[in-house]
């Protein structure tokens, strides 16, 4: 039997063959494309090209691509595992032609591929085309060997492909096999038919060929785009399925494995009937989990963030089922790096920490559930005492929403008390939810620009590193009523990227300088953003952008562009190599850097850190720029950013033994270029997020020097060297306990010194004794122990006292063990306080009370002679 991962080098050579370059597989988490929640097919890296705004050096690429369909256009979440062939992660393999080949040699080679290399049976393929596809019709009949009564056509559904609401799209050819009789789940339906795009699980799609010639814009209208593609994506697991004689994508090599460690852990044997669904969806949704979380995804509440949560607590209640009740899923994706780490060496890199955020992330779901069990009882409880049977639909959603519960979960509960759900009210409250998150997911588009188009020119390069003025032909420019913006051919100025902040500077066209306010990228494009001119500026073909970049601007970014990276590297010596970068920000007053780590930082972790990051500055690395092969870079111990997106050849920014770092930005020539390094703050943005801000050289020194004001004026107003300052804080905070101790103390003494004369207040009514008086006291506790002095010398007595403490009414009533039964403290002070418009309560022989209005104390202690009486 072939393995799974022959089967992937066999289609990846087969296409290198054709003169495809391979190409790494980009993250699942597209970092840079605000349209995508996931990576959702193989074509997304390509996006810029297929738009007209990238290009690459080869024509034809293949890969192995990491994909999620779990959120956005492309959703199989809630099928996963209760089938054979649905996931949340899998691979796609794909073959792309840009503007190269297109219709012929996609059929060709697919063709070639499945029935001469693969060898699979002829009479067991079927091939689809879009409606209106004659070509595509006509090249499968003449050039291959399919029998024409096999080819089909079919509708906009099945055969055109879109990336999501917008973007490239066209029209696609399938290829579709037939798995056997024996698969069709709908043998017992009366009048079904197994058929392509059918109904049943018989004849499953293989692979989509895909002819990209529209962009698809906000309106939804279609525009051709410059050059027509070729994008092709073949489920990895599937094809395998096939070529591994197994009836189902869960039961070849790579699951294989991860299941038995599943059946392992958990005492329970797979099936692969329905008893098997909590195997596939734990192995299915571990997969999930580390390929995402090893890409930079992070479970939150929103965005990817709450589909990865919702994954995960998916994971953890089919876990449930199987009895583990404790967090497990950590310990399934160890499984899944071990099977798949070869290929993906990122999963093996990543796997503590993200087995760290798992576990974190199990532990609180569990808490979670727990506390939605409580929330059904009470639910249920309410519902008994209203005689409602039927669990309405928003609550249905919101236990399903907020505490992660399947909705068959809650249904199953209702079932228990005999109760039953509001399915349609779930469906339509669900349906709210997915607009609302539907209308937060559109793209958000920069504004509006109206181009006109002077040069060919189908990138910008950045020519910037080392020079700061520089002139260009325009390749676009545009103007409306507020800005003029600038597309050039070449730029030293730098576009915001990389969390460094753009350039500032000027230009200058025919002689008119213009402040740059902003320089931004569109695709492959530096868009530079000024003010307009006064003067009106003739801009045509040969005119001729001058650039010139603020100095000291660029370099102030350069040397925190340069501490952020030793930062970092002094961050991972003292917490370890878990850590990964989650985000940052530099400018040229300091920069900002946040990062994967569960514990806030000691003080003195953070003195290490600022130790080491000025160890490197005094060691004043040269600071060197390397460019070389990803594959390369790879290989060495370099730290990549979680799921940036390198193109082939990759810029390495090494800084002696200090660190070798992945960037594109600007930096300082030397370490020593830095001055000096200060940790500003340290927080934490998000659950497992920390950030740090810190500054470098002058506002490094102004930083340190306002600390240093701070203890002189500390030593001025103490009388302290600045050696004591901290000994004398600590013992000024002793003598302050000691103090209030001591005030406390007299306080007491004070107010039960009053309490004989209280005693002589007392007044009989009705046989019981009465003591009702205003008392002079600061605080409750001291009004507590004055009523409660006063009880233990009676009988037969009930004792009111009211306080005014701190511009509050304060009450408090005792009533003798011989009278409690009959009367209570509780009743009494509930009564007295309405009085003083406010409210209390205590057990029958004491209790207390507060209220706002203290003008009514007096009369409210006075009325319970009233009440007795
Ligand atoms: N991009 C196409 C798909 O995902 C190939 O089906």
């Amino acid at each position: 039997m072939k393995s799974a991962n022959q089967i992937r080098q066999e289609f990846i050579d087969y296409f290198v063959s054709k003169g495809h370059t391979k190409v790494l597989s980009s993250p699942v988490i597209p970092l840079d494309d605000p349209t995508l929640l996931f990576t959702n097919a193989g074509m997304n890296q390509f996006k810029d090209i297929f738009l007209g705004t990238g290009k690459r050096e080869y024509t034809r690429a293949v890969n192995s691509q990491k994909v999620i369909r779990a959120g956005g256009k492309h959703n199989d979440l809630d099928e996963v595992g209760k089938d054979s062939y649905h996931h949340s992660f899998f691979e796609m393999l794909g073959n792309w032609s840009f503007g190269d080949y297109y219709k012929k040699e996609a059929i060709e080679w697919a063709w070639d591929l499945l029935t001469n290399v693969w060898k699979l049976p002829i009479d067991k393929l079927f091939a689809t085309v879009y409606t209106t596809d004659d070509e595509a019709f006509e090249l499968w009949k003449s050039i291959t060997s399919i029998d024409n009564s096999r080819i089909s056509r079919h509708g906009e559904k099945d055969n055109f492909w879109s990336m999501g609401d917008t973007g490239p799209c066209g029209p696609c050819s399938e290829i579709h096999y037939d798995r056997g009789e024996e698969y069709c789940n709908l043998k017992n339906v009366p009048g079904h038919v197994c058929a392509v795009n059918g109904d049943c699980d018989r004849i499953i799609e293989i692979w989509n060929l895909v002819f990209i010639q529209f962009n698809r814009d906000q309106d939804g209208k279609l525009i051709d785009l410059p050059a027509k593609h070729v994008d092709t994506g073949m489920g990895f697991e599937r094809i395998c399925q096939i070529l591994q004689g197994q009836d189902s994508n869960y039961h070849i090599d790579i699951f294989k494995d991860i299941i038995s460690f599943i059946e392992k852990i958990s005492s329970v044997k797979y099936s692969a009937d329905e008893n098997g669904t909590p195997h596939r969806v734990i192995a299915d949704h571990a997969r999930a989990l580390l390929f995402s979380i090893s890409d930079g995804g992070m479970p939150s509440n929103e965005g990817r963030g709450y589909v990865i949560r919702r994954i995960l607590r998916r994971a953890s209640r089919f876990g449930n089922k199987l009895g583990l009740n404790e967090p497990f899923i950590y310990k399934v994706v160890e499984k899944v790096a071990e099977v798949m780490g070869g290929e993906f060496s990122e999963i093996k890199t990543h796997l503590t920490h993200a087995q760290k955020i798992i576990k974190a992330e199990e532990v609180s779901f569990l808490k979670t559930l727990s506390k939605g069990i409580e929330l059904f009882n009470k639910i249920a409880l309410d519902m008994t005492e209203k005689k409602i049977s039927v669990v309405d639909g928003e609550t249905v959603f919101k236990l399903y929403d907020t505490f992660g519960f399947p909705v068959d979960l809650t249904e199953q509960m209702a079932e228990e008390i005999g109760y039953t759900i509001d399915s349609q009210g779930f469906e339509i409250a669900m349906n709210k939810q997915k607009d609302q998150s539907r209308s937060n997911q559109k793209f958000k588009n920069t504004e509006e620009t109206n181009w006109i188009e002077l040069n060919d020119s189908i990138f910008t390069e950045f020519i910037g590193y080392t020079t700061l003025e520089c002139t260009s032909e325009i390749v676009k420019y545009s103007i409306d009523d507020k800005f003029l913006r600038i597309i050039p051919a070449v730029s030293c100025l730098y576009a915001e990227s990389g969390g460094q902040v753009a350039d500032k500077g000027s230009i200058e066209l025919n002689g008119t300088k213009l402040i740059v306010r902003d320089v931004q990228k569109d695709g492959e494009y530096f868009v530079i953003k000024t003010d307009l001119s006064k003067e009106p500026i003739n801009i045509i073909k040969d005119t001729q952008l001058k650039m010139t970049v603020d100095k000291i601007f660029r370099k102030n970014v350069r040397a925190n562009h340069s501490s952020a990276h030793l930062l970092q590297s002094a961050i991972k010596q003292v917490l370890g190599d878990h850590i990964a970068q989650a985000g940052s920000y530099v400018d040229d007053q300091g920069f900002r850097f946040d990062y994967s780590h569960y514990d806030k930082l000691s003080d003195e972790q953070l003195r290490d850190i600022e130790v080491i990051v000025n160890g490197y500055v005094k060691d004043n690395y040269v600071i060197n720029t390397e460019v070389l092969p990803f594959d390369v870079a790879k290989k060495q111990n370099i730290t990549a950013l979680f799921g940036e997106k390198y193109g082939d050849m990759v810029r390495v920014i090494r800084m002696g033994d200090a660190s070798a770092e992945l960037c594109g930005g600007t930096h300082a020539e030397r370490t020593g270029d830095i001055g000096y390094f200060k940790i500003l703050t340290e927080s934490s943005i998000a659950a497992g997020i920390r950030r740090i801000e810190a500054a470098t050289g002058q506002k490094a020194v102004e930083k340190a020097l306002f600390h240093k004001s701070i203890v002189e004026s500390i030593k001025d107003s103490m009388s302290v060297k600045e050696h004591q300052i901290i000994e004398r804080i600590d013992k000024l905070n002793d003598d302050k306990r000691e103090l209030e101790r001591n005030i406390n103390d007299l306080n007491e003494q004070i107010a039960l010194s009053q309490v004989a004369e209280l005693i002589n207040k007392k007044i009989s009514i009705n046989g019981i004794n009465v003591i009702s008086a205003l008392v002079k006291v600061n605080d409750n506790r001291i009004l507590k122990t004055v009523a409660e002095n006063i009880r233990s010398t009676m009988s037969m007595g009930i004792i009111l006292l009211g306080a005014d403490i701190g511009g509050k009414a304060a009450l408090v009533c005792a009533v003798t063990d011989d009278l409690k039964d009959k009367i209570k403290a509780g009743q009494i002070i509930g009564q007295i306080a309405k009085m003083v418009g406010g409210g209390g309560g205590g057990a029958p022989h004491l209790a207390t009370a507060g209220g706002k209005d203290v003008s009514k104390l007096k009369e409210a202690i006075e009325s319970v002679k009233g009440m007795l009486s």
